[in-house]
This record gives structure tokens, sequence and C-alpha cells, in this order.
């Protein structure tokens, strides 16, 4: 089989087709003949040679989501059977023609969708998904602040707020690719051109001086403490993202006078049963959404996979709005 694997550390001219032995799935595996892929902020990292992947995937191969054709099932596995179009998330490896993984990580792809716009939903809707909702709590009727929601999990996030009733004020630092948002139901852009941003009196404005009882902060840095002073009281704030920096000065006393909540949050590196245990939660909740065209895939382009590395220099440049979908011809 072919993949697109990583040759050295480097930026995306480091990567080059390559071909490998089929993997064969275990017990309780398929096996997928992947159709599209998509990149994720994960991977240029992983080719710069900063973000290892965890042990038990091929450490040269990136790509975390994938959809395609079950092509053969281990003798314990149940679920799917050969033929079978499915989608999911895996902890690397996902750039290459077959791989395998645990029945129970793998989601069956939405009725009447093609393999593109399948591979573009796993890792942004399940990250927006499992912050917003099972962490966040979010409910009909709140206010989400959503950084860089022009972004592939900005995007999805927004989508889902539109779905649930939820009102968003999305931030970014690029007029054009805000104009976007309002297509997706984001009934407030906040255009953050200066550094440090500034933002919250816009969302209290648009709040009517409450604040956001949630922010989806894919960005990090010296977006935290503007995005505290725009929390409403008892404001749930998830840190998913950090592409302007990890480390930042607080004041601890607005955390503290708000009663804030302030979690992090990673999926690639959570234990498979967690995996699974959010796959299958998002087959029950998530699926029918998809079914039913409630929620959709937001994709930038599509790439044969031979071109996947100037998808990844566009990334690296913020040009993308939504995700980048790579396919094998
Ligand atoms: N925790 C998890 O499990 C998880 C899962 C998936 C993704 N993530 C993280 O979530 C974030 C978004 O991922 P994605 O795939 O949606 O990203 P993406 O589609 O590549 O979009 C990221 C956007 O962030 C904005 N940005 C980049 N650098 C910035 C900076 N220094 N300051 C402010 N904005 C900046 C850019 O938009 P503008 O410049 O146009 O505003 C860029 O297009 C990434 O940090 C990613 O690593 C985390």
């Amino acid at each position: 089989m072919k993949v697109m694997r990583i040759t050295q550390p480097g930026g995306p001219e480091v990567l080059a087709l390559d071909e490998r032995p089929e993997p064969t799935p275990g017990p309780n595996e398929v096996q997928v003949r992947v159709r599209a892929s998509a990149l994720n902020r994960a991977d240029l990292l992983q080719v710069r040679g900063v973000y290892p992947p965890p042990p038990d995937v091929p450490q040269d191969v990136p790509g975390l989501e994938y959809a395609g054709e079950v092509v053969a099932v281990g003798p314990r596995a149940r679920k799917f059977k050969v033929g079978d179009r499915v989608m999911g998330l895996v902890g690397g490896g996902a750039w290459s023609e077959v791989l395998t993984t645990h029945e129970r990580e793998v989601l069956r792809m939405p009725h009447g969708m093609d393999f593109a716009d399948a591979a573009a939903l796993p890792e942004a809707y399940l990250t927006a998904w499992d912050a917003l909702v099972l962490q966040a709590d979010l409910r009909p009727g709140e206010t989400v602040l959503v950084h860089a929601v022009a972004s592939g999990v900005g995007a999805a996030a927004a989508l889902l707020c539109r779905a649930m009733g939820v009102q968003v004020v999305g931030t970014g630092r690029n007029a054009e690719k805000l104009a976007r948002a309002s297509g997706w139901g984001v009934g407030r852009t906040v255009l953050c051109a200066s550094s440090p941003p500034v933002f919250a009196d816009a969302v209290l404005e648009a709040t009517g001086g409450r604040g956001a009882d949630v922010c989806l902060d894919l960005v990090g840095g010296n977006y935290l403490p503007e995005s505290l002073k725009a929390m409403a009281p008892r404001g749930r704030l998830m840190q998913v993202g950090s592409v302007a920096g990890t480390r930042v000065d607080l004041d601890l006393g607005v955390v503290m006078r708000k009663r804030l909540r302030i979690t992090g949050t990673v999926l690639r590196s959570r234990h498979a049963e967690e995996k699974m245990a959010l796959t299958q939660a998002a087959e029950r909740q998530l699926l029918p959404l998809f079914d039913s065209g409630a929620l959709k895939a937001v994709v930038d382009e599509v790439l044969p996979m031979a071109e996947l590395r100037s998808g990844l220099e566009r990334m690296a440049d913020n040009t993308t709005v939504g995700k980048v979908v790579v396919r094998w011809e």
C-alpha cells in the first residue's frame, strides 16, 4: 500500500509517498481501505518532530482521521462487515491506503455522504462536541465564545451551536474568513487584528452585559486574560488549542470572583477505552445530526494525496477555512 511518510523532521517538504506492507486486523479490529483523510495542526507539529505520536501507531506516517470502506474484519469483530462505509479517529497513520483500528473506535459514515466530506468530520466535530457538550455541559439558550471560529474545529463548533440553539460570538484575525462564519449561524464576529486581542466588550454587548457562558479557546496565549473578562459568572472555559502559545500572565482574582472553570483537554493521548466511549456516545448523539443534515462538513479544499504538502503549507499560513481533505485516487 502507499503511505505519505515523514522522511526527516522539517516542514511539509519532507513528506513523501512511499510503499509499506498492509497491516492485518487484530481480533477486535477492522481493516479499512482509506478513501480520504484530512489535515490537522497536530500533523504540522509531528512533521516538525516536536509532537511524537502515541507508541501504538506508525511513527512516521501522520494522519488522525479517515473515511473509507471496511475490507476485512478480525475474528472477534462484530460491529461492521466488509463493504461498510466508515470513518473515525486514529492516533496516527491515517495517511495510508489501508489502516487497522479497533471496531469500537469506528463510526459508520452518515447516510448519503461522500468520502471527502466524511473525512472532514471526526477530528473537528468530536473535539468540539466533546468539549462543549460532554465537558462544558452546554445548554440551549447559552452563549459560546469561539476563538479562531473559521478554523476546522471552530466551524464545527459554530454549526453544532446552531443545531443546539446556542448563540455564538466568533473571533478571528482575517475579515474575509470571518465573513464565512455568518453562513454557519454565527451572530456576531470580532476581528482581532491587534495583539493582545480585544474582544471582551463586544462579547458583553452581544450578551446584554452578561458575558459568554462557555469559551471554546482554540488559540490560547494572550487570548486567555481577555477571555476571562468576556466570561459570564460561573462560565466554563475549554482550553482546546494553543496556536498563540502556552504561556500567559493571568489575574486569578477574575477566575475566583466569577467562579470560572478552566478545563484543558486533548483527544489524541487519551486511553483507548476513553476514545471508544467517546466514539460510542458520538454514534448515538452526533451521527443522527449528520444523517438529518443539521450538521455538515466544512471543507476548504480536497486535494489528491500526492498534493498534500500544499494543503499543509496553506494550513501553516492560516489561509484555510474549515478542513483540508486529501484523497487517494
Ligand atoms: N485538544 C484537542 O484534542 C484538539 C483537537 C483538534 C484541534 N486542536 C487544536 O485546536 C486548534 C484549532 O485546530 P484546527 O484544526 O481547527 O485549526 P485550523 O483549521 O488550522 O485553524 C487554526 C486557525 O487559528 C488561527 N491562528 C493561528 N495562529 C494564531 C495566533 N497566533 N493567534 C490567533 N489566531 C491564530 C488562524 O486563523 P485566523 O488567523 O484566520 O484567525 C488559523 O487558521 C489548534 O490549536 C489545534 O491544535 C485540539
